[in-house]
């Protein structure tokens, strides 16, 4: 094998976490050496510190800091109240996580389809699945939208929805920490917004963690509370049914010093999603995103038309191109939630883009000739 054939085989990272690391250096392990020396391992002051960087980096008055993308959205959820009888529309092409919440407070996830180009929730299905929530008999409560793969919803479209529906409207922006919406970042967009920080999100820390953007002061204290096993004055008294779902200091101290960086990574992703789709647009469909949005490109996804996309990956791989299917069945297709209901018409568009869609290398760190290989890589499998 030549030195260039060698070269070209050689395996890329899908996401290059070791990069990030090696750019955050000491900072990191000088922010994990001061939580070891303090030892308030539990809500010490990296918490309280972290939850005001980020609440003002996304200007939400309260950020409320929890230990997955998971426990934000139940916290919303058990905050709020909701449980069996309402009804929560979920878009389909999602990560379970989305609707696994709405059954575990025992309410009724009623699946809505998502738009052909932002992949995001459809407002029309959206009526449509108020609809069939209240034939059922249930009450049509929260809707969650989630900003796929880094861009926003269109949240404009879905509030006028949610003013006649009454709807409260819970953001899943897991993916989408970071974006912006018209002039604000998601977290000052939806009444309630709710993030992951597990380690391949934009913003990931160093195991699982989340939180919970509101304006909302008397939804920010309940949620403290229930975090901490539903605690009043202290943890031995109990006021409500809660969780053991606080972050962990050292994951805050660890987000801290990502965040410095954040917005310079931010605008890495926008630079490399463009060159992306500058050497691609003409073979394959590239993501569309909506005008005065920005995305956060947690991932980079392009569809082939049906029955291609396995050849793709398959010839990638044999590179050394590492692919993603992000989602392969939506859920309303998915056993555990055949029971629940979907939107009249059914979500179709969800159906095909499971077949379609692969998301390629995406990270701030991708360097031009690297990702030139990739971009090469995927012309020449397709025959361009
Ligand atoms: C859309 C969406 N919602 C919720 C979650 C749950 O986040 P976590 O893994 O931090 O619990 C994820 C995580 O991948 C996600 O992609």
């Amino acid at each position: 094998m030549d030195q260039l054939t060698r070269l070209s085989t050689a395996s890329i990272p899908f996401i290059d976490l070791a990069a990030q690391r090696r750019r955050l250096g000491r900072s990191i392990d000088d922010a994990i050496a001061r939580v070891l020396d303090h030892c308030q391992f539990i809500l010490g002051p990296e918490v309280s510190a972290l939850e005001s960087e980020l609440a003002a980096f996304c200007g939400a008055r309260h950020a409320v800091t929890c230990a997955s993308g998971t426990d934000a959205l139940l916290l919303v959820l058990m905050a709020k109240g909701i449980g069996s009888g309402d009804a929560v529309i979920c878009p389909s092409f999602t990560f379970t996580a989305t609707a696994e919440v709405v059954a575990l407070v025992g309410a009724t996830p009623v699946f809505a389809d998502v738009e052909e180009e932002t992949l995001n929730l459809d407002v029309q299905s959206l009526q449509r699945a108020c609809a069939v929530a209240r034939r059922l008999g249930l009450r049509p409560k929260v809707v969650i939208p989630v900003d796929l793969f880094g861009q926003p919803a269109d949240y404009k479209r879905i509030a006028s929805v949610a003013e006649s529906e009454k709807l409260f409207v819970l953001d899943d922006a897991a993916q989408a920490f970071g974006a912006t919406y018209g002039n604000r970042r998601l977290g000052a967009v939806a009444t309630a917004t709710a993030t992951s920080f597990f380690p391949s999100k934009p913003l990931g820390c160093y195991g699982d963690g989340g939180a919970v953007f509101t304006d909302d002061a008397e939804l920010a204290k309940v949620m403290c509370s229930l975090r901490v096993h539903g605690e009043g004055r202290d943890k031995y008294e109990c006021v409500r049914i809660g969780l053991n779902g606080r972050l962990d200091t050292l994951q805050a101290a660890v987000l801290i010093e990502k965040l410095k960086i954040f917005p310079d990574e931010i605008a890495a992703r926008e630079r490399i999603a463009r060159r992306y789709s500058a050497g691609l647009a003409d073979v394959v469909k590239v993501p569309t995103v909506m005008e005065s949005l920005a995305s956060v490109w947690a991932q980079y996804t392009i569809r082939l038309a049906c029955g291609r996309r396995d050849a793709l990956a398959a010839a990638l791989r044999r590179q050394g191109i590492p692919t993603a299917v992000y989602y392969p069945i939506p859920l309303h297709c998915q056993q555990i939630y055949r029971e629940f209901p979907v939107a009249e018409g059914g979500a179709p568009v969800s159906e095909r883009l499971a077949e379609e869609v692969i998301s390629l290398p995406m990270h701030a760190y991708l360097d031009e000739d690297t990702q030139d290989r990739i971009i090469e890589a995927v012309r020449h499998s397709l025959g361009a």
